[in-house]
């Protein structure tokens, strides 16, 4: 495609269009209401999550501290796209600017990358404390949880600045309609008005072959895992695996729709695996952690009767 086919300057592209997930009205209304709800309710429980955990010196452990981070990033997650998108659902023309979203294409792959190693490392935790029990204290101290904190956030930065280095070069002259309701590398670079098959390929790759192989290194890790703890089934194994399996939802609900988005052919179709990605998962995350885990319930009751009794004396007060 030629850059400057009217012979004029001013073709450069400075904000996208989305087509947005449909054009009939009842389903943009059921999308609103579904959306807003699940969006609300995944910034209640994940917030709930993390204060929890910071509350409640009982869940002070290396796992908790990894759980509230994992909610956090799908605090940061949603917050990314679903404001946006709940805002365009009745708007006819959908926009946003270039820069807006260069900025949504960068916190996606900074947040997915730093979500993709925190679910190793809790892998990893868990293999310790279930498999190496007596170093599990020396191993996953303070310190190293902090170390691999560090290193989920900067190769979450690395897997996202490089790929945004290459993108941000293209040109964008001429179509600028995104058949979505976020910006994502794979749309985006079928604008260019280069040859992008080089670039897609290194998109694929980067997120594609990334997020399969460490879900099947995960997979194979957790199956390791619980092959161990049938072995040694004791009084402590039910509650190793309620925790695992725990674990073993997150992850497929997290790489399901990311290796579909990355892998499979057909676009078209991932703007609706999006929309589960975006809206559904950060909720059933935050529900996963409190209602399937017997400490973050009790946690949860232990500050539930702390307000009451905090409520009970203020009354009290305010009555003497
Ligand atoms: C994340 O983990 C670190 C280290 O364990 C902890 O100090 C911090 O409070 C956690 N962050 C959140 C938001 O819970």
């Amino acid at each position: 495609m030629d850059k400057s086919m009217d012979g004029t300057n001013h073709s450069m592209v400075s904000e996208f269009v989305f087509l947005g997930l449909s054009n009939s009205w009842e389903i943009q209304l059921v999308l609103f209401v579904f959306s807003s709800m699940f969006y609300v309710a995944s910034m209640m429980g994940n917030s709930l999550v993390v204060l929890t955990v910071a509350w409640d010196f009982h869940l002070h452990s290396p796992m908790y501290f990894l759980l509230a981070n994992l909610s956090f990033i799908d605090l940061c997650i949603s917050s990314v796209i679903s404001p946006k998108m709940i805002n365009d659902i009745f708007r006819i023309r959908k926009v946003i600017s270039f820069g807006g979203c260069i900025a949504q294409i960068f916190f996606i792959h900074v947040i997915g990358g730093v979500e993709m190693v925190l679910l190793i490392v809790m892998a990893f935790d868990r293999y310790v404390a279930i498999c190496k029990p007596l170093h599990y204290l020396t191993v996953m101290s303070q310190k190293m949880c902090i170390v691999l904190l560090g290193a989920s956030w900067i190769i979450g930065l690395i897997h996202s600045v490089t790929q945004l280095a290459f993108a941000m070069k293209l040109p964008f002259c001429g179509p600028n309609v995104l058949d979505s309701f976020y910006c994502d590398l794979p749309e985006l670079l079928k604008l260019a008005c280069v040859d992008t098959y080089k670039l897609e390929f290194m998109v694929t790759a980067n997120n594609g072959f990334v997020s399969v192989g460490s879900f099947f290194i995960l997979i194979i890790s957790y199956i390791f895992i619980l092959i161990t703890v049938w072995q040694h089934s004791s009084s402590g194994s039910s509650k190793a695996l309620s925790t695992l399996s725990t674990h073993i939802m997150v992850v497929i609900l997290f790489f399901g729709p990311c290796i579909f988005i990355y892998t499979w052919p057909q676009p078209t179709s991932h703007k609706y695996v999006a929309v589960f990605d975006v809206v559904l998962t950060p909720f059933l995350n935050s529900v996963i952690y409190t209602f399937r885990n017997k400490d973050m319930k009790m946690a949860l009751r232990r500050i539930c009767s702390q307000l009451f009794v905090y409520r009970r004396i203020s009354e009290m007060i305010k009555v003497l």
